[in-house]
């Protein structure tokens, strides 16, 4: 079968059994090309409550499925591949936080999305890069605890002065494995680019660059640049889909390290076992587990416009 075969298949299987497929923008181009719905962690949380299909199909990493079945909790909801976690996610349990938390009683606690859903039940509030700094400054406290990402957190501080924000040591391989030395080189090795980079990189990288955004934002930024170079620092697969988007302009990863293998994890065949076989994981959440961590994605959105 040809990848244009797979993906007809695709979308008439989804059709057919009702399924709406939501992709990460770190997907790769052809999963993008059958999804209803492409887009960054929070749009694609924002969208997790009005899709009117029976059963979700989340091409992307656990907690973006777990955010889906979060805010759907009555349709059956599918991880097109079971390995794909993400590792930050990871990093912190619920009992670390309630230890923070009783150490620092009389702060907020503000969640980045990329936790699990267990952690996010002792959390006040969840954020995404793209909503981050906004849901900050509107905080009536003065005191946050901004967890895992030290680099986003770092950055939020950055725009939010006025708030004291304590961070814990965590954040994105992936991303705060670039170095200021991979920034110096890359813009050595273009000068006419510009630099769009996300706010997990270090901030030795971030204060480099000319764009400072989610990966929707960076893909908006390029799209509506009057520039033609773009050094791309966040996934992949963004400086891929910019260059089918945008065939006049150049796009250069930021650094070749730049690939998450866990959103890389799903394939077009696996979707589309996913929707002719069951493939896939389907995510089963406790009432408890969802009552509670619902509360802090809900104030996300409240906040977040
Ligand atoms: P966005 O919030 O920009 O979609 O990023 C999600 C993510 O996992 C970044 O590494
Ligand atoms: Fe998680 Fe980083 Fe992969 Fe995003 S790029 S899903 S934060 S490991």
């Amino acid at each position: 079968m040809t990848v244009r075969e797979v993906q007809d298949e695709i979308l008439r299987l989804k059709k057919k059994n009702d399924i709406c497929i939501l992709a990460h923008s770190y997907q790769a181009h052809e999963i993008v090309e059958i999804a209803d719905f492409t887009g960054d962690s929070y749009a694609l949380s924002k969208l997790a409550a009005t899709v009117p299909n029976k059963n979700v199909l989340m091409c992307g990493v656990r907690f973006m499925a777990e955010t889906v079945k979060m805010l759907s909790p009555k349709k059956r909801v599918v991880l097109s591949s079971p390995v794909a976690g993400c590792p930050m996610a990871e990093q912190m349990d619920k009992e670390l936080i309630e230890g923070v938390k009783a150490q620092f009683p009389d702060y907020t606690v503000v969640a980045y999305i990329n936790t699990t859903a267990e952690l996010k039940t002792v959390c006040d509030v969840c954020v995404t890069s793209s909503s981050a700094v906004k849901i900050v400054k509107a905080i009536e406290n003065k005191n946050i605890l901004f967890i895992p990402d030290c680099n986003l957190g770092a950055y939020v501080a950055a725009k939010v002065p006025e708030k004291n924000i304590k961070l814990l040591q965590g954040g994105c391989p992936i991303h705060a494995a670039v170095t200021r030395r991979d920034a110096e080189l890359a813009k050595g090795l273009h000068p006419n680019a510009e630099m769009l980079v996300h706010p997990e990189c270090i901030p030795a990288v971030v204060a480099m660059a000319d764009y400072v955004g989610s990966t929707s934002g960076i893909m908006d930024y390029a799209k509506k640049s009057d520039k033609k170079e773009f050094i791309i620092g966040t996934e992949s697969s963004i400086a891929e889909h910019l260059q089918y988007d945008c065939p006049d302009k150049k796009f250069y990863p930021l650094s070749q390290g730049l690939i998450c293998k866990n959103m890389k994890s799903t394939t077009l065949m696996d979707v589309l076992d996913c929707v002719m076989n069951g493939g896939g994981e389907e995510i089963l959440l406790d009432d408890e587990t969802i009552t509670k961590a619902k509360k802090c994605i809900d104030k996300m959105i409240e906040m977040g416009g």
